[in-house]
């Protein structure tokens, strides 16, 4: 049911703990399930996302689909970051079951939530990132 690279996300996480001091964190549950995910973004003075880490009471589908988010949101700037959409994350773990797509939604609405939250702080505005829910 689930792709290889579903399975290696699952059983091995990238980026699973939390930043101490973060620029920006965001916490969201799912409407669906009632799970949740919260992520924190270190984002440098170039706006730059130096570091990332996640933390989620959530299912398989919804660990490997943050663990993938976090991989394609380090390194790139707060832009870049907002492109990655949970679309983009599934397809990089070659899909998951219809079923499980609402658990993608969490790792995107956390992105943006940290990213918003890290806005806020420093009086900035990101084009494109509407405020969350
Ligand atoms: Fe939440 Fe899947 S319903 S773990
Ligand atoms: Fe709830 Fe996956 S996040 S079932």
């Amino acid at each position: 049911m689930y792709s290889e690279k579903v399975m290696d996300h699952f059983q091995n996480p990238r980026n699973v703990g939390e930043i101490e001091g973060a620029s920006g964190v965001g916490t969201v549950g799912n409407a669906k399930c009632g799970d949740i995910m919260r992520i924190y973004l270190d984002i440098d003075e170039n706006q730059i996302i130096r570091d990332v880490k996640f933390k989620t009471f959530g299912c398989g589908a919804a660990v490997a689909t943050s663990s993938m988010a976090t991989e394609m949101v380090k390194g790139k700037s707060v832009n870049e970051a907002l492109l990655v959409t949970n679309k983009a994350v599934m397809e990089a773990l070659d899909g998951l079951p219809p079923v499980k797509v609402h658990c993608s939604l969490l790792a995107e609405e956390a992105i943006h939530a940290a990213l918003w939250d890290y806005a806020e702080k420093n009086h900035i505005k990101i084009e494109g990132l509407s405020k969350p829910k």
